[in-house]
């Protein structure tokens, strides 16, 4: 009996105590691990040499011909998706991951801002919409975004066509074009008028090469030295301010109306509202023009000629695009102009084009400042610090896309994941003029593809030095043969 009594305590505390032991532990063991706060963790990175930092590296990288992304991608590949830097005597933390975009673009918690480095801000000016303070952007970006409504975008389509044909149409005569050196001067072209009615050959050429200083300085060292290139590029800066003033003068003066921004943003002398408070004041109105140009022609024209480059190196992609736009031409008048409305119903093009925004990641990364101490992804960021967002990395994601590095318009057949096309970026800071980069690619692919056939003459990948928005050295030299000849002359 005693001994019964002993073999039911025993199997009693071997097939019930010890499993709910057992079990309490585990469930302590899942609830601690849920519950635990990982301490949050400083980013890797090489803070590099007191105050000078990794400067020199970074320096080299944009005075190499692999282009200054590379400075991020080595350490990408070194430190992971987040590692921090010190730039210019700051550190600069990169992130790369959709989460992480989402959490700084959106800026919900109103922890972030944007900024440029000195350099840039002295370039573009204190009132551009680029380096303005949170309020005074608020005010420019909703007077600039008004302008950039569906019937100013119809009639920019317009207008950068009749450039563009007229443009196009001299290139049979040339042994060779330079792709990225025409786009860049119809893209200056069609910006400048639409901004400001400048057509005045004569000003848009000394345009062209003081724009072209003010790229050049944007990533120098500030050294205010008469053979620096930030002082080449400040006194660009002024010419270019002088210029202004003097339309902006004149354009008080006239009585005529003309449909441009500038009109808009104008009040001219007797149309004084109370609203005057509201309005934009002269100096902001030039910095916003500046920025704009600098914004919109170096970014277009890049993304035009690598469109063109990708789709030489993808002949199916090619092929599928030269049949899209040739049974788009059968509707298109040949003599009329192409209208806002052609371009939706480009699906095929319009996917190229976002393919190759993708593949160029023209602006690679996206600058913020933490305005306190924060956690991403479980790194700490300290109050101060630039945290940029690695779009570039995020493009090319082989989570995120598959084949990264293959030219695929198909793959956004589907909706892409929430954060992972970046190319014109996300939030408040959201590219303006998105539609119209995407209308003018459009109608330069539509235009080149109905046209002409191209040969490369010179295949070097070279990215040129000294370049904000990554372009390539050789500027994708090409040999045209007009489809028409070729009707005329198949065997030729
Ligand atoms: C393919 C061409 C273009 C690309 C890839 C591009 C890309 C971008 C990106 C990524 C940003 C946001 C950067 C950030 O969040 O830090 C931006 C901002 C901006 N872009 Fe573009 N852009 C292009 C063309 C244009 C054009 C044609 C214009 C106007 C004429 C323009 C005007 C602006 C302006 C004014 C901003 C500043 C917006 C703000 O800070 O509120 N862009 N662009």
């Amino acid at each position: 009996m005693q001994l019964l009594h002993y073999n039911n305590l025993f199997c009693w505390f071997w097939y019930i105590v010890i499993p709910c032991l057992g079990l309490q532990y585990l469930l302590l063991q899942v609830l601690w691990h849920t519950t635990r706060k990982t301490p949050a963790k400083i980013p890797a990175g090489n803070r590099g040499i007191p105050f000078i930092g990794e400067t020199i590296h970074f320096m080299a990288a944009i005075n190499s011909n692999k282009g200054f992304y590379d400075f991020i991608k080595i350490r990408r590949l070194k430190y992971g998706n987040c590692f921090k830097t010190n730039i210019f005597g700051q550190t600069h933390v990169f992130i790369s991951s959709t989460e992480a975009a989402k959490k700084i673009l959106r800026n919900e918690t109103g922890n972030f801002t944007k900024r440029y480095i000195k350099s840039i801000a002295e370039l573009v000016g204190d009132q551009s919409l680029l380096c303005a303070s949170h309020h005074q952007h608020k005010l420019i970006r909703s007077h600039l975004s008004a302008l950039f409504s569906r019937a100013s975008l119809s009639s920019m389509v317009k207008q950068f066509d009749e450039l563009t044909v007229n443009n196009l149409s001299t290139w049979h005569n040339k042994s060779s074009i330079i792709i990225l050196h025409e786009a860049l001067k119809i893209t200056l072209e069609a910006i400048c008028k639409m901004l400001m009615t400048l057509e005045e050959k004569k000003e848009l050429e000394m345009l062209h090469k003081d724009v072209g200083l003010i790229y050049e300085a944007m990533l120098s060292f500030p050294l205010r030295l008469p053979w620096t290139r930030f002082y080449k590029g400040l006194q660009a800066r002024k010419r270019i301010m002088i210029l202004l003033d003097k339309i902006i003068e004149a354009r008080r003066r006239s009585k005529e109306k003309c449909d441009d921004f500038l009109d808009h943003l104008l009040i001219k002398d007797g149309e004084k509202s109370i609203e005057e408070e509201t309005q934009l004041r002269n100096q902001q109105i030039k910095d916003n023009i500046l920025t704009m140009i600098i914004a919109g022609q170096d970014t277009t024209a890049s993304a035009i000629t690598w469109m063109i480059k990708y789709l030489d190196e993808n002949p199916e992609a090619l092929n599928q695009l030269r049949g899209e736009q040739q049974a788009l031409q059968q509707k298109v008048s040949r003599k009329a102009h192409l209208t806002f409305e052609d371009l939706n119903c480009m699906p095929y093009a319009s996917k190229v084009v976002k393919e190759s925004l993708r593949m160029a990641s023209i602006v690679p990364w996206f600058p913020r400042m933490a305005l306190q101490d924060c956690q991403i992804e479980g790194f700490t960021i300290k109050k101060g610090w630039n945290i940029n967002v690695d779009a570039k990395s995020i493009h090319f994601d082989q989570m995120i896309f598959q084949d990264p590095y293959k030219l695929i318009p198909s793959r956004f057949d589907d909706d892409s994941k929430p954060y992972s096309f970046l190319a014109f970026g996300m939030g408040g800071r959201t590219c303006l003029g998105l539609h119209l980069a995407r209308a003018m690619m459009l109608v330069f692919v539509y235009r080149l593809t109905t046209s002409y056939r191209w040969k490369l003459l010179d295949s070097d990948e070279s990215i040129e030095k000294w370049t904000l928005f990554s372009r390539l050295k050789s500027g994708y030299p090409v040999h045209v043969t007009g489809i028409d000849e070729e009707r005329e002359f198949p065997n030729a």
